[in-house]
């Protein structure tokens, strides 16, 4: 069984966060090999799991191009290119991590994200769970990296916009006929008590969040300590709420025929 999990949303709403608890969570449930992907050009996933990424798709694909002439006799490009691409992969016990990056010169990342997803269907046959974190709003969704995914989970902000941003990227997942499993909505630094302009909001869109993770002075201090978010301790607000959103989802993925998947 292969689970991928893609985390979408509005800038700064906590989705390279929300990844990483979810990495930890995996990684403490021994459930498996877990591969984390950084799919944002503004790579970060890397350092909020302790990660030192010297390498990503992107400086790979641009060193590649530099280094043509050296293709080693009897190998062909693609092999080569297969062999070098392996370098933006970091493996440690039970995580890995590949990181996208950006194309050298120009702003456009086109190309290593063509790369970055021919890598993650290759790869995802290894892993048990696939955890990818995207760039903020829909770019990802457009360009189809985010593709085949079984637990899409959009976090929104305690906010009506973040709500309505939520509506926006469901509509495009279906207009872009995307292979969605199940989509989840998680609310992030939200109060005990969610107002109610904003439940009224998501009543009206029909929306029910899966799971409200709380505002975590933890979260705050191991990013100014810059410590991983795996060495979170368990008691720490946030990562009980994504614990227990990962129950839910572990549980709800039992009742679905393994391998399965809905079109
Ligand atoms: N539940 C939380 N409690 C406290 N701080 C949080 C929480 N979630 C996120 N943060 C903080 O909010 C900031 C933004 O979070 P994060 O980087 O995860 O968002 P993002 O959606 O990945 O942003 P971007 O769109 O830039 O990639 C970070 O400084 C993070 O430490
Ligand atoms: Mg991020």
């Amino acid at each position: 069984l292969s689970l991928n999990i893609a985390v979408a949303g509005k800038g700064g709403s906590g989705k390279t966060t929300i990844a990483s608890i979810i990495i930890r969570n995996l990684k403490k449930r021994r459930v498996g090999p877990v591969l984390a992907v950084d799919a944002d050009p503004n790579a970060n996933l890397g350092e909020s799991l302790g990660f030192d990424v010297t390498h990503t798709v992107g400086t790979i694909l641009a060193e590649f191009q530099r280094d043509k002439a050296e293709i080693p006799a009897g190998m062909t490009k693609e092999a080569y290119l297969e062999y070098r691409l392996h370098g933006a992969i970091l493996e440690t016990a039970g995580l890995d991590l590949v990181t996208m990056g950006r194309g050298e010169g120009a702003d456009c990342y086109c190309y290593p994200n063509v790369i970055l997803r021919k890598m993650i269907e290759m790869l995802s046959r290894s892993y048990a769970f696939v955890v990818m974190d995207n760039e903020a709003g829909m770019e990802h969704l457009s360009r189809g990296t985010t593709k085949d995914i079984d637990e899409l989970l959009i976090v929104s902000d305690h906010s009506v916009k973040g709500v309505r941003t939520i509506a926006r990227i469901r509509t495009l997942v279906s207009e872009l006929g995307l292979t969605v499993k199940r989509q989840s909505v998680i609310i992030n630094r939200g109060p005990d008590k969610m107002d109610s302009a904003i439940t009224a909001e998501m009543a009206r869109l029909g929306i029910k969040p899966a799971a409200v993770i709380p505002l975590d002075r933890a979260v705050f201090e191991f990013d100014l300590k810059m410590k991983p978010l795996l060495d979170m301790p368990d008691t720490s607000p946030a990562v009980r709420a994504v614990d227990g959103l990962m129950s839910r989802l572990l549980a709800g993925e039992d009742k679905v025929s393994p391998g399965k998947k809905e079109v």
